[in-house]
């Protein structure tokens, strides 16, 4: 979509006298951005009373930065409505599960049911985009910022009412909705559609489906706010990309959905990189947002230069690793990298937050890295049509996080994202690109497809992954996944119900651990692994078992299984194995998909190859404070240096190559 890789970041020329801007944009130029994010919080200063409007400033910066050959990503500052819409309508404002209303001050404070502000932001969209459809420098647009965060529902009337709506749009009927919900339980049975209300603060555990119905009502309400300004924009412009800003595994959102209706994919990522194994969640969030757009290149929207200011302790980015971090952005599949924020603000919430050009301006360590990466990413374009091929995918459905996460379970504190986590992380750590894929997707390109904690799924998804085993595929499912179906009621007939003829066994009883609790596992291989938190009682029928438990009521039955069915094979985990234990079931069953990476990274080095039809780049990059050598599979060029590498290249700490090749 863009002849060159993406460089920049937000731009707020509305918090700068006009005196700066003229520097900003020799700076830009000198640092090599081509495009930024432009007026995301511009709102009270574009339209300062209720339909009176003034783009006069807007024009001149767009013209100054297209002069300097800067792009722009035009924002529709709705994110932070201006203080006079919550005073035309004090019930823009959202209200808590509680019922506290939260106040004014800060942004994204506003119900996305509110018809006000859905109106005058309608507005202020169609006069943006009258505006400036035929200026030259419109490249993208950027739709609000960071949907569903820091508030993600609103539990006021005019919400009420809209659940209803939707409710009554999904079910058709009260007697469908009461045989879903369950409301034969507590006596819940709904008799008139204004008895529904949403799931406020209430004394004892909600019922759960009416919550995930409300969580996937809230997604889609979220939507609709993007929905009604992308029409407008299509409309106008019907030739310009358009995007909204992700963030990484952001549960209010099913980004599956979302995704499907952007032009580009996008996200904000702020890895803390005082902690020593950033890289790994990092590379996950890079994953999941290629993995959204369907392996097509997506936008590392914005990234922190160094230090953010909103942690208890925002620690900087060492010397080299706001470029490691670009990199691996690049190495798995982004086109482009942008930061919050160009310069850093004098004034505001985020004056401390860093940004490309820090308040000590350019003779700074920060500034100098963000004109050499400025520098580099200008002999990137060959690597544009490229794309990132993985082998290996993790089953990652919103529904079933919602679900899960809810309490009146065994494990109240059982989080999705660790295990997911860690299979990702033995993944990486063997050197294996993992793809994150929704249930019902084709897997049929995959070797290899794990299933962490699917406990909810409908039967599209059942006979989705049992026709991928059986035409081939290797599965890896962990415990209390196939559990229930799509309304949250439970797969009667022995855990996980749908599954059992495809994992040759089944569950016949959960043994959750206390805190303090912990058990073995021994393998058929004389291996011995420590295990927690969980222990499925499991029933063999064909399948064998792997390894056992070694203690409790249930020593010496099966805690790990193989089953071969179809043409493939399904493994079963009954536990949650420690690190060692995932790491040696991933490389014998990584081995039996053949999926493991060459060459082979060492301790501390990323190896992420993209490649096109014709040629391949392997990403090397050092997070290590050593010196590394990688030993090559295959000769080529470094596009970082410039040199011809072969056979093997040696990586300074923090150092990063990228060896393009012809694939033969
Ligand atoms: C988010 C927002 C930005 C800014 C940064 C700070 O990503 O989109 O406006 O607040 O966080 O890290």
């Amino acid at each position: 979509m863009f002849p060159h890789f993406i460089y920049g970041g937000d731009y707020n020329p509305d918090q700068w006298p006009e005196a700066t801007w003229e520097e900003d944009v020799r700076l830009m130029q000198e640092a090599g951005v081509n495009l930024v994010s432009l007026g995301i919080f511009s709102w009270s200063k574009l339209e300062p009373q209720p339909g009176v409007y003034d783009f006069e400033w807007l024009d001149r910066i767009i013209d100054l930065l297209y002069a300097h050959g800067v792009s722009i990503d035009l924002a529709t500052p709705t994110a932070s409505p201006p203080p006079w819409l919550v005073r035309l309508d004090p019930d823009v404002l959202p209200i808590t599960a509680d019922g506290v209303k939260l106040g004014l001050g800060s942004r994204r404070h506003y119900c996305p049911h509110n018809a006000t502000y859905r109106e005058h932001a309608a507005r202020l969209v169609t006069q943006l985009a009258q505006r400036y459809c035929h200026h030259p420098a419109l490249a993208l647009w950027h739709i609000d910022n960071e949907y569903a965060c820091h508030v993600s529902e609103c539990f006021c009337e005019t919400s009420a009412s809209a659940f209803r709506q939707w409710l009554q749009a999904r079910y058709g009927t009260l007697e469908a909705l009461n045989a879903t919900w369950g409301t034969a339980f507590w006596s819940q049975q709904y008799g008139d559609w204004l008895e529904i209300q949403p799931p406020r603060r209430a004394p004892a555990f909600l019922n759960p489906s009416q919550v995930l119905d409300w969580q996937r009502f809230c997604s889609d309400s979220w939507l609709a706010c993007f929905e009604d300004q992308k029409e407008i924009l299509r409309e106008i412009t019907p030739n310009v990309p358009l995007t909204t800003n992700f963030m990484s595994f952001h549960k209010p959102l099913d980004y599956w959905t979302w995704a499907a209706r952007e032009d580009i994919v996008s996200n904000d990522a702020y890895p803390d990189t005082s902690d020593p194994e950033w890289t790994i969640g990092s590379a996950m969030a890079c994953d999941l947002i290629r993995s959204l757009g369907k392996g097509r290149p997506w936008l590392l929207m914005e990234q922190a230069a160094t230090h953010v200011n909103w942690r208890t302790r925002n620690a900087t980015k060492r010397p080299g690793v706001m470029r490691l971090g670009s990199y691996q952005a690049i190495a798995r599949g982004a086109n482009g990298v942008m930061f919050f924020q160009w310069r850093a603000s004098q004034f505001g919430a985020e004056k401390f937050h860093s940004a490309m050009l820090p308040h000590a301006g350019t003779e700074t360590r920060v500034w100098r890295e963000v004109k050499t990466l400025g520098a580099e990413l200008k002999r990137l374009d060959g690597l544009l049509a490229s794309e990132v091929h993985a082998k290996v995918a993790i089953l990652f459905d919103w529904e079933n996080w919602w679900a899960l996460e809810q309490n009146g379970k065994l494990l109240n504190d059982l989080r999705l994202l660790p295990l997911i986590k860690s299979y990702y992380t033995a993944l990486y750590k063997q050197g294996v690109t993992t793809d994150f894929v929704h249930p019902e997707a084709d897997l049929s390109h995959y070797r290899l497809v794990i299933a962490p904690h699917l406990y909810l799924l409908n039967d599209r998804a059942v006979h989705n992954i049992m026709q991928y085993v059986s035409n081939g595929g290797v599965l890896i499912m962990s415990f209390f996944s196939g559990i229930v179906d799509e309304r949250d009621h439970v797969r009667l007939g022995g855990y996980p119900a749908p599954f059992q003829e495809m994992l040759g066994m089944h569950v016949e009883e959960f043994a959750p651990y206390s805190e303090s609790q912990t058990n073995e596992i021994h393998t058929a291989d004389g291996r011995r692994f420590s295990c927690s938190q969980w222990s499925d009682i499991i029933r063999l029928h064909d399948a064998e078992s792997i390894a056992d438990y070694l203690h409790d009521y249930y020593a010496n039955t099966p805690a790990v299984t193989r089953h071969r069915f179809g043409q493939g094979v399904s493994f079963y985990v009954g536990t949650l194995l420690d690190e060692t234990g995932l790491s040696w079931l991933l490389d014998r069953v990584v081995t039996e998909a053949k999926v493991r990476m060459s060459p082979a990274a060492p301790i501390g080095v990323e190896l992420i190859r993209r490649s096109d039809d014709t040629q391949t780049w392997l990403f090397a990059l050092n997070y290590s404070t050593q010196p590394v050598e990688i030993a090559l599979d295959r000769s080529g060029r470094d596009l970082v240096t410039g040199a011809m590498v072969d056979k093997s290249i040696v990586l300074s700490p923090t150092g990063v190559a990228i060896i393009q090749s012809a694939l033969s």
